[in-house]
């Protein structure tokens, strides 16, 4: 059975690394930056309550099944579907998830660092005291500022993916492993600082209800598609990264209880993050629904005020940037590992000519907050927008469903049951289920239900 071999990439050293890079990889500007602004868009706590369901029915399972496929073919995902449909006699079609999720790998790391390149210039602002003090007017026009101005932007991007480059060309595993054991409880920290801050504002009882009051008037079939999307993309599902890292995962280790904790983490500190943010968006009169400023203002003006808040405030954009770095480079791991594989290449070479084609198509992002502010790809969506919009709530989403359904039902039953280890016919079929039947089900109903707006609504009515 291939589940004792390795991977020619390397092997994290035991199960908690494994948590940790897995951790790494989902925690990053998804939950930060990201949760937060789409939560205040969509409404707030009705959306909070969809987007855990769809943590915990469709994520976890899906989550567990990229897991378990990467530790069984020990490849990059393109080759491990490849090895593994052969040595099952299946179709060689299922190999397009792998190279669907390189694609969709390109698309978000070209945003990704975008917005990463903000958090950075977030450090020098904050370290320089330029926002000390500030009043939300202030904090509210130096955001703008930066946005408007695409050569600054293309500088900080250029200066994140440089170093991403850097270190996964050293390789993901040492160094790696080192930092994200630092960064990430450092990380947990300073959020509990800036929650600290938010009970102790005016706006806390307001923002507590924000984010957990039901009110499912607002709820559209659109907003549970963005949750869905949402899930997918915080625990860096439907492309592969969790897949590449899960090849890299030392046999005989629990694959359903790792997936859970991975999970569990990452919603805490996406709550954790709300928590912080809205209180202090009500205290001075902000916008709850302003869209990705959102967090570029608020927490500059929260830390603005305290004492410290130089420092404490530099540190957060800089575990922000480390943050997002480790979710940066298991973004690229497929295409990447995938690379040296087939051409025997030097990892440092392929990093920079992936890092290359990303950074070109991030310039695409950074005029969208600018010159082509105006320039509509669909609808009212720019081209940052359209490429956000399509990669996750579109290719995730549609990745994880294949990948659910080549969990349950192509692989044959004693793979799964030994890379789960079931013992149980109840587990197997509890397996089936979830993975097989609830996690697809649930993609499949949530793309219908926005195709047919008019449909979902009837039935949101019903109750
Ligand atoms: N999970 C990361 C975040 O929340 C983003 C990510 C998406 C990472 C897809 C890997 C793959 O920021």
């Amino acid at each position: 059975m291939s589940t004792g071999s390795v991977s020619r990439h390397g092997m994290w050293s035991n199960r908690w690394l494994f948590i940790l890079a897995a951790a790494g990889s989902a925690v990053g500007l998804g939950n930060i930056w990201k949760f937060p602004y789409i939560a205040g868009e969509n409404g707030g706590g009705a959306f909070v309550l969809i987007y855990l369901v769809c943590v915990a029915f469709v994520g976890i399972p899906i989550m567990m099944a990229e897991v378990l496929i990467g530790r069984e073919g020990r490849q990059s995902p393109i080759n491990t579907m490849r090895k593994l449909t052969e040595q099952h006699h299946k179709s060689g079609l299922w190999t397009l998830i792998g190279w669907a999720g390189v694609v969709a790998g390109f698309l978000i790391l070209s945003y990704y660092v975008v917005i990463a390149g903000w958090a950075l210039f977030y450090v020098l602002q904050m370290g320089s005291g330029a926002l000390d003090g500030a009043t939300a007017d202030s904090a509210s026009r130096l955001f703008d500022e930066f946005l408007s101005d695409p050569w600054q932007m293309i500088m900080w991007q250029t200066i994140f993916m440089v170093m991403v480059v850097y270190i996964i060309s050293k390789g993901v595993i040492k160094g790696l492993e080192r930092a994200i054991r630092w960064f990430m409880p450092l990380l947990f920290v300073l959020l509990c600082v800036l929650l600290g801050y938010a009970v102790t504002s005016d706006g806390w009882s307001q923002g507590v209800e924000f984010m957990f009051r039901l009110d499912f008037s607002e709820v559209t079939s659109e907003s549970v598609l963005i949750a869905l999307g949402q899930a997918f993309f915080t625990l860096s599902l439907g492309m592969g990264a969790i897949m590449a890292y899960g090849a890299y995962l030392p046999s005989g280790t629990s694959i359903g209880s790792t997936v859970t904790i991975i999970a569990l983490l990452d919603t805490a500190v996406a709550i954790a993050a709300g928590l912080a943010i809205f209180p202090i968006v009500f205290a001075n009169g902000l916008e709850p629904s302003q869209g990705p400023g959102l967090m570029f203002v608020t927490v500059p003006l929260a830390f603005g005020q305290l004492p410290l808040g130089v420092v404490f405030g530099t540190l957060f954009f800089v575990l922000v940037s480390f943050a997002a770095i480790t979710s940066a480079i298991s973004i690229s791991e497929p295409a990447l590992a995938y690379l040296v594989e087939e051409y025997n290449a030097k990892r440092g070479r392929v990093a920079i000519s992936l890092g290359a084609i990303s950074w070109l198509l991030g310039i695409g992002t950074v005029l969208s907050f600018n010159v082509w502010a105006d320039v509509h790809i669909v609808g009212q969506l720019t081209y940052f927008d359209f490429v956000d919009y399509v990669s996750q709530n579109v290719m995730l989403p549609l990745g994880g469903m294949f990948i659910a359904l080549f969990a349950a039902y192509v692989l044959p039953n004693t793979v799964i049951g030994a890379q789960l280890g079931i013992k149980s016919g109840a587990a197997a079929v509890a397996w089936k289920v979830v993975c097989g039947v609830i996690a697809p089900a649930a993609v499949l109903v949530v793309f219908i239900a926005t195709l047919f707006p008019d449909l979902f609504n009837a039935v949101i009515a019903l109750f």
